[in-house]
């Protein structure tokens, strides 16, 4: 066992927090305020080889493995948890799947567009009466000669608005469950597709959600991924990728509540001395320590199984479910332990709590991860 990052490893886990302190700090809190999105930030992580991290070099990626890949994502995520999300969904969801289960004529013709963000990736899943029951969708694809019509709507669709293309899973044969769904890959700009408004968010307000619209729009076959039928298999085993990168996304927001939590406990005096002489601080901090490396640890043992081709379901999993309560848990303290200043705007510490949510919910609930790990242990 070793527990040392490579030379690489630690090169690239501190180009991402001199980017992140040096692009994403300045306007974090304008963004978030202002529900902008990180456009040219983005452009600039592409170029650094952030947006396109696990792909192959010869398709335009930076050809690194997960373990990279988390560890660049905590360090964006520290900094700006949207960012780290529109990075995620890029790579985990978008570059990730192609990659695997795309053909060679896929991977030719969208890898290197995805990697470098010239065309932004989003995946649309969801649907209004579908989420945790992903396999409940209506959106259908009715094959036509060489075409798919397709009629629906996805919703909370991160990266919906600024993408190029979306990954769809869609129905192509009705009455089969499960076994009926298809992917796609959907350029924008096909008649009939349209994206919704953007949505007012709790938290990650830089990154954009909306629901996407197919009103007859046709889509050529050769968009299919795999065979027909394969999607929800698709879906899942690209979601288990995605659960490892919204748990660093986690762990880079509960870093973040923790370090700023230690600064201000050495700064703050209240009955003369520092607040971080008081037990009832210490134990806060103390805690959120723990829970931050032990965090990690799930998550590099998920990152790090995915990379020796082992599964991992079970394990990203584990570490979504633990990342993302004690994300909640550490950004709560942190407010706690900044008090009447961690409820103002103008400290960027209730930022960390609202960021710090979603991760409980998208790419499968707490209680989905739950189900994913006992239904695991149970079949063993
Ligand atoms: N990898 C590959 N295949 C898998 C799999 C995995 N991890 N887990 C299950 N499957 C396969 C099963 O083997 C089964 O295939 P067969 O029929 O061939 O045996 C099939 O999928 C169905 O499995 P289940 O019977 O377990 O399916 P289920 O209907 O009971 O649901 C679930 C399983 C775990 C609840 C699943 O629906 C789920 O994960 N729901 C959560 C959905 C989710 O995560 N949504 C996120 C939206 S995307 C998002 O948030 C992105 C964003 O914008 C940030």
């Amino acid at each position: 066992m070793n527990f040392n990052y490579t030379e690489e490893q630690l090169l690239i886990q501190k180009t991402a927090r001199e980017f992140a302190k040096d692009h994403l700090e300045p306007g974090v809190i304008e963004r978030d305020e202002t529900s902008s999105f990180p456009k040219l930030e983005i452009s600039l992580m592409a170029e650094l080889g952030f947006m396109g991290m696990m792909v192959p070099q010869e398709y335009g990626g930076a050809g690194m493995d997960a373990v990279s890949y988390v560890t660049a994502l905590e360090e964006i995520a520290a900094v700006d948890a949207s960012a780290a999300v529109i990075m995620s969904v890029n790579n985990s969801l978008v570059s990730q799947l192609i990659q695997k289960f795309g053909s060679e004529e896929q991977k030719t013709q969208f890898l290197p567009d995805i990697a470098s963000a010239k065309k932004l990736g989003a995946f649309s899943l969801s649907e209004p009466q579908s989420g945790s029951d992903a396999g409940n969708m209506r959106t259908f694809a009715q094959r036509i000669n060489g075409h798919y019509i397709v009629n629906g709507t996805k919703n909370w669709v991160t990266n919906g608005i600024s993408s190029g293309l979306v990954i769809l899973m869609a129905v192509t044969e009705k009455n089969k469950g499960n076994k009926g769904i298809s992917a796609f890959i959907v350029e924008k700009g096909l008649n009939g597709f349209s994206t919704g408004k953007k949505e007012d968010k709790l938290g990650i307000r830089g990154s954009d959600t909306c629901e996407i619209y197919f009103e007859d729009c046709k889509v050529p076959a050769d968009c299919l991924i795999g065979n027909e039928g394969d999607g929800f298999n698709i879906a899942l085993g690209t979601l288990d990728g995605g659960r490892i990168g919204i748990a660093a996304q986690a762990l880079g927001i509960a870093r973040s509540a923790l370090e700023k939590s230690v600064t201000y406990a050495k700064d703050r005096k209240q009955f003369q001395k520092p607040i971080g002489e008081f037990g009832a601080i210490q134990c806060k901090l103390a805690t959120m320590a723990t829970n931050v490396d032990a965090a990690r640890l799930l998550i590099l043992k998920a990152a790090h199984l995915k990379d020796e081709h082992k599964p991992y379901s079970k394990e990203a999993a584990m570490a979504k479910l633990f990342a993302s309560r004690i994300a909640m848990e550490a950004t709560t303290d942190c407010v706690q332990i900044f008090g009447g200043y961690g409820y103002m705007r103008e400290y960027g510490v209730e930022r960390l709590m609202r960021d710090a949510k979603i991760t409980q919910i998208y790419e499968g609930t707490s209680e989905i991860q739950e189900l994913v790990v006992a239904r695991s242990l149970l079949k063993q």
